[in-house]
């Protein structure tokens, strides 16, 4: 058992304070009931972040946000000394990104106005309206051909995905060339995007509020490739994109008519092949709504 975690007796006496290479040294002073400190090893160190979900760095060194102008917390009022000309008035970080509000608006405005996919491309390159833009590598527009009769949506770019700025790219990557495989697609075939185009940091969970900012985009794509099927791959892109209430379990291998504002296309929910990575049990599900994608395609 990890010591850390050992139930140990109550300790007679309290260390005194001295410096050491010890991490945590003495945080038992205030915790009587905490076993003393143990060495850390850079190794465990790491280990620990890894466990916590820290698994990139974001920069060569570390960052004291509470030295940042823009984020400090506001020092306490000082007597006002005399002062001949005023404060100049406080401005915005050029990095700040806007208000969701006004990030959605300008999202849904810039969609609009790409009128192809290469200029969706551009003009979401040029967006800082997603804070998920600060911590990506880059933009994970898409991959396979446009013009192509099936397009499946996933989540959000994973860590191989931020690294090569294609979607699909990592195991569940290799997972959905083999389920496309097994009917007779590949990226040449078909076109593969994801609901969030840039990599949440330590692949968290996008925020609504980061997909409702993405959403746009999104949408703008699939009506820019307008393809014949759209598969979603899994219950957020599913969620996101059909407006459903209820799980992938129950929303998967039933057809949707997906709106893009001028014509319908049919949508199939079905497992994100990182779901069917952990449960490889419902593969068995997964392989009916591609054969259904197979039907609908032939009929
Ligand atoms: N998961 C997704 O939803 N999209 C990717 O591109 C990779 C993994």
């Amino acid at each position: 058992m990890d010591p850390a975690f050992r139930i140990v007796p109550e300790p007679t006496r309290v260390p005194a304070c001295r410096p050491s290479g010890r991490i945590f040294e003495n945080c038992h002073k205030d915790h009587p009931r905490m076993p003393p400190a143990q060495p850390v090893s850079a190794r465990d160190l790491l280990a620990f972040h890894l466990e916590a979900g820290v698994d990139c760095a974001l920069a060569d060194g570390p960052v004291n946000r509470l030295d940042d102008p823009h984020h400090a917390l506001e020092a306490p009022a000082k007597p006002a000394a005399p002062s001949p000309a005023p404060a100049a008035p406080p401005h915005a970080s050029p990095a700040a990104p806007p208000p969701p509000d006004a990030a959605i608006g300008s999202a849904r405005e810039m969609a609009q106005r790409a009128a192809s996919l290469d200029e969706l491309r551009a003009l979401m390159e040029a967006f800082d309206g997603c804070a998920l833009k600060a911590t990506a590598s880059r933009l994970v527009f898409a991959d396979g051909t446009p013009g192509a009769r099936v397009m499946f949506v996933g989540e959000a770019p994973g860590r191989d995905e931020d690294i090569e700025g294609l979607p699909f790219v990592g195991r569940s990557g290799k997972l959905l060339d083999r389920m496309m495989a097994a009917i007779g697609l590949d990226r040449r075939t078909a076109y593969i995007a994801n609901v969030i185009p840039w990599r949440p940091p330590g692949n968290r969970t996008p925020t609504p509020q980061e997909t409702q900012i993405c959403l746009p985009f999104i949408r703008r794509q699939i009506e820019l490739v307008d393809p014949d099927i759209l598969v979603c791959l899994g219950n957020p892109a599913t969620q996101t994109l059909l407006g459903t209430r209820e799980g992938i379990m129950r929303t998967r291998g039933r057809w949707f008519d997906y709106d893009t504002g001028t014509r319908k296309i049919r949508a199939l929910p079905s497992f994100h092949p990182a779901y069917l990575l952990r449960s490889p049990i419902y593969k068995r599900l997964a392989w009916q709504d591609l054969c259904a994608v197979r039907a609908a395609l032939d009929a």
